[in-house]
């Protein structure tokens, strides 16, 4: 949708003698925006922002998050109440379509869903050339990446219905790949999906459930990994969601590019913190450090030490999702019968933490990361899951960006510039003349 430029005054830009006009636009909610595109044309100069801390590529109608006072909205609808009275596939419907479904919409998605989520033989087959080691992330990164070439007939991008059967066979096949990623590490044979049971039900089943043995898991189980997987649908313009629309813009398929947003959500300073939380806590637990300690390491810049699931490029307060994920642990644990000493240590952590000068001055907080892994843990999935669970929550996210992208018709490849700092022209220097 072409941005309106909103009833805000432009804004002057006054390089050397001349001053320059750019015209602004008006956010619905949350920052107005310079519009910069006449920038470089108008005074040979582009604008660096490292991480675009301050740049916007995009206008967009998904989700907003206000980082001061931690809120953060799906299509308007405060996740709070979408945690606490949607489910998944309601709210996947909700970022991708841009409105709640109706009940008779609803189950038609949720039968079109549960009609693709078997993997064909073949398809099983790309997992056998995969080592049962690799890490759970770099095998869905590939499987996904491979659906490209199983289903050619929803490749296009400016073909509506390939669009909308692409949406529904990754929302359908992705939590039956993550399951077989699981069951193959475990030396198990893939399980099918049984229609009928629910999205979360099947995910389980075929993930858990053991050669000969029926799977049997309290509700409480069930509504948990429901409300995780709601609470990491959609994020804005974050890594893994710019690199989505990123590899998208150059009109390449949906499948290809939701395989990059898996790769970027990898890394450890993104949806890899998960297991790099849990890994902490355990450090934290196997030497009996006292988290004040650990914490002094942390502060000591030397020891390259951060707190994984503190810090937010956007919130600087506590982070909503977190504090939902916090609220819900004790009593999922209980639901589950799990005791589990890492959540102690996680609120001892934090409290040391919120009371320490060195993070109150940064407005670190806890992070989405910082307790769901201890849920994920309690319900039987080991640390390297962790991040494909939270690719398998943001694929709604990343395909609902995408598509916004896809039929924005103000659209364009995105193609950054740089400011150059290298070697200006020199010559040729041959071999035998170098020292
Ligand atoms: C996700 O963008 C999203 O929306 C992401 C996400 C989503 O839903 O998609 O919310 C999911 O990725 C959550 C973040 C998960 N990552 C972690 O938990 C890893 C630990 N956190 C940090 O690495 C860091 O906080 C980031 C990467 C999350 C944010 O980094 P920024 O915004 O680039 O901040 P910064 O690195 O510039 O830090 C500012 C200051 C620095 O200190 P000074 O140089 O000012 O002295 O805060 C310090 C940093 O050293 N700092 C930390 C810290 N995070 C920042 N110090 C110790 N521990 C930390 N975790």
């Amino acid at each position: 949708m072409a941005a309106s430029k909103g009833t805000l005054p432009a804004v002057s830009l006054q390089v050397g003698e001349r001053s320059i006009e750019l015209a602004t636009i008006r956010a619905s909610q949350g920052n107005h925006g310079i519009v910069v595109a006449p920038l470089m044309k108008e005074t040979g100069l582009v604008a660096l922002d490292t991480g675009y801390l301050n740049t916007a590529p995009c206008t967009s109608e998904i989700t907003f998050i206000d980082g001061d006072a931690g809120i953060l909205r799906y299509r308007g609808y405060p996740i709070e109440q979408l945690a606490e009275k949607s489910t998944f596939l309601e709210v996947a419907m909700l970022l991708i379509k841009g409105e709640l479904p109706s009940a008779h919409d609803l189950e038609a998605f949720e039968t079109r869903i549960d009609k693709h989520m078997y993997l064909s033989d073949d398809f099983r087959q790309i997992f056998s050339v995969m080592p049962r080691r690799a890490h759970p992330m770099a095998t869905l990164g590939a499987a996904i990446n491979m659906m490209a070439g199983f289903y050619p007939e929803s490749l296009d991008p400016l073909d509506p219905s390939a669009v909308s059967l692409a949406t529904v066979l990754l929302l359908a096949k992705m939590p039956t790949i993550i399951s077989y990623i699981y069951r193959r590490a475990q030396g198990n044979a893939l399980l099918y999906p049984k229609h009928g049971q629910s999205y979360i039900e099947n995910f389980a089943r075929m993930t858990f459930q053991l050669p000969g043995e029926r799977f049997e898991a309290p509700e409480a189980f069930y509504r948990a990994l429901d409300t995780l997987l709601i609470l990491h649908a959609d994020h804005e313009q974050n890594c893994s969601t710019s690199s989505v629309r990123m590899i998208g813009s150059a009109q390449a398929n949906l499948y290809m590019s939701v395989s990059g947003g898996v790769s970027a959500l990898s890394g450890p300073l993104h949806g890899g913190a998960n297991e790099s939380v849990l890994n902490m806590l355990q450090y934290i637990r196997d030497t009996d450090i006292e988290p004040k300690k650990f914490m002094e390491k942390v502060k000591d810049r030397s020891s390259n030490i951060r707190l994984m699931g503190f810090g937010h490029r956007v919130y600087k307060s506590y982070d909503p999702r977190a504090a939902i994920v916090k609220e819900q642990a004790d009593a999922v644990l209980a639901a589950l019968g799990v005791k589990d000493e890492l959540l102690d240590i996680a609120h001892e952590v934090e409290q040391v933490a919120l009371s320490d000068d060195y993070f109150i001055e940064r407005r670190l907080y806890p992070n989405v990361d910082f307790y769901t892994g201890i849920i994920y843990r309690a319900m039987g999935f080991p640390a390297s899951m962790f991040t494909p669970l939270f690719a398998l929550g943001r694929l709604p996210g990343w395909i609902a960006q995408w598509r916004e992208m896809i039929r924005d018709p103000a659209a364009k490849i995105g193609r950054p510039r740089q400011i150059y700092v290298g070697h200006p022209e020199r010559e040729y220097v041959p071999l035998d003349q170098r020292p």
